[in-house]
């Protein structure tokens, strides 16, 4: 088995038949020990944070797979922390997609002059450079296309599938009364060319609450998989 990336959160390894192995690890984003889904450094490891982290991840990828929405995922061994994929050719050096239906993080500091904490928004959705290097910018549908990243049909495909996954995801949420702020998702292309989502939907790639109050990603695990 070969390594082919050592992630923030998780380890990339090729399998012998071509599959790649996803090990997830304890380490979350963050900021000087307080956890955020949007920062670009290992804020803080907390133990268990990576099974939780697959245990959602697995419930939500077998949920999508049952609505029809085109995944990566293969299977997950819950014991080894690792998930089972399909190899994916990123855009560019990859692209997160975020979907938001209330204002916080990234969003308030950039149009805080124009909006309020926690104000709805009608599933907006943006999408960022994955470029540590420039603090992952976000970039327009015509810069996409310019650049040759993305063409003006793949976002709308992307877009499209984007808010389809997110409302599923706000859906199954909302049945244990959690409310879904926003949600960072990543996408890719299989070999034969379909757009498919990738990587993980865990806790560490969302703000949720409940009765007002954030949820860690632990937590947020527990209540899904057993309340
Ligand atoms: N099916 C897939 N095919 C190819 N790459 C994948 C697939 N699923 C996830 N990845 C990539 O594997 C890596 C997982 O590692 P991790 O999430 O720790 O990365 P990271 O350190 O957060 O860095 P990044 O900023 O690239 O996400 C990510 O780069 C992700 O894009
Ligand atoms: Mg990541």
């Amino acid at each position: 088995m070969k390594r082919l990336y050592e992630g923030k959160t998780k380890d990339v390894y090729e399998l012998d038949n071509g599959n790649y192995l996803l090990k997830f690890k304890d380490d979350v984003t963050g900021d000087a020990g307080v956890f955020d889904p949007g920062a670009n450094t290992v804020g803080m490891t907390l133990e268990g944070a990576g099974q939780a982290g697959l245990k959602l991840t697995t419930l939500f990828f077998e949920i999508l797979k049952e609505r029809n929405i085109p995944t990566h995922f293969i299977a997950s061994d819950l014991d080894e922390t690792t998930m089972t994929v399909i190899p994916a050719d990123a855009f560019g050096d990859g692209l997160e997609v975020i979907c938001r239906y209330r204002a916080a993080g990234s969003f308030l500091r950039r149009y805080g002059k124009y909006a309020e904490e926690g104000q709805e928004l009608d599933k907006f959705v943006e999408v960022t450079l994955k470029d540590d290097e420039r603090n992952d910018p976000p970039i327009s549908r015509d810069a996409l296309s310019m650049l040759g990243i993305l063409s003006g049909g793949d976002y709308e495909t992307l877009k499209q599938l984007t808010i389809d996954i997110s409302d599923i995801i706000k859906e199954e949420l909302a049945r244990k009364n959690i409310e879904l702020y926003d949600i960072k998702l990543e996408f890719g292309r299989d070999k034969e060319g379909n757009i498919i989502l990738i990587d993980e939907i865990s806790g560490g790639n969302m703000r949720v609450c409940r009765d007002g109050k954030a949820i860690d990603p632990i937590e947020l695990a527990n209540i899904m998989t057993t309340e």
